[in-house]
Order: structure tokens, then sequence, then C-alpha cells
């Protein structure tokens, strides 16, 4: 099995640490990737960490990690309230996924609290910032375990 989880990050959050940091805090993309790539190392994975502000391209990231990936942790970003062709990508990969958001969605705008992804998701992380990353790796390196075992 691959050892790979894919963690991919949607429209703005290349912008973190600069962008209405009040909500998303003062980390940036970059230190995120360094928290998720070290503590999925700690586990024996290894983290192929992208973000795109292109829908497409994250549709297409996603039918990728069918054959290379071994899970999908997904920030989808504004994608998670609009995006049906990332909920279908997620389905059709088979791969457990694990939604992440730095903030509290359901604490927030009405149009915040549906998200598509979910419905593919086998759980959600939201509102502890950067850490929430950390968490997630933590989870789907559990995730992975059982699946082995079972
Ligand atoms: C976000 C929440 C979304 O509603 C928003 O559009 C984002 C970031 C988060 O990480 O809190 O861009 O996914």
């Amino acid at each position: 099995m691959s050892r790979v989880i894919l963690i991919l990050n949607g429209p703005n959050l290349n912008l973190l640490g600069q962008r209405e940091p009040d909500i998303y805090g003062r980390t940036s993309l970059e230190d995120i990737r360094a928290l998720a790539s070290a503590r999925a190392t700690g586990h024996g994975l290894e983290a192929d960490f992208r973000q795109s502000n292109e829908e497409g391209e994250l549709v297409s990231w996603i039918q990728g990690a069918r054959t290379t990936a071994a899970g999908i942790i997904i920030n989808a970003a504004a994608y998670t309230h609009t995006s049906v062709a990332i909920l279908d990508a997620l389905l059709a990969s088979g791969l457990p996924v694990i939604e992440v958001h730095l903030s509290n969605i359901y604490k927030r705008e009405e149009f915040r609290h549906h998200s598509f992804v979910s419905r593919a998701a086998t759980g959600v992380i939201c509102g502890f910032g950067a850490q929430g990353y950390e968490l997630a790796v933590d989870a789907m390196a559990q995730l992975l375990n059982k699946a082995k075992t079972a």
C-alpha cells in the first residue's frame, strides 16, 4: 500500500499568514506544510502537500491520488461550500478522506455551514487553526493502520 497522504489546499490558502489573520491565524501555508510533513514522517508516512486556486486542478489531483496515495486530507477552502465536482472526485477516489478547516465554519456565516466535501469525509476537523492539519495526519495514520489490520 502507498504510504503517501495527499494533502490538498484550495483557493486563497496560499495567502495564509497575511489573509484575515484574526480568522485564519498567522501561520503560513509553508509552515503548515512543514508541520504536516513532520507529523507524517513520525507515522512512517509521506505528505504530498499541494495548493491550487483552481477547481479543475484540485479535481485532477484527486483523480491522480487513486493510484498514488493511501488517503486524502483536504481543505477545499471556498470550494467546500460550492463544488460538487470535488465531492464527486473524492467519492470516485475510493480513498479515506479527512476534511480540515482552520476556522470553525459552524461559528461563521450561514453559507459556510454546508460542506459538499463532508459527504465524502470519514471525519471533519475544524476550528483548531494550523494544528488541525497535524490532528488530521494523526487521524489518517490511525485510519490507515486500522485498514491494514482489518
Ligand atoms: C476555510 C473556511 C472556508 O469557509 C473559507 O472559504 C476558506 C478557508 C478554513 O480553513 O477555515 O477559504 O476552509
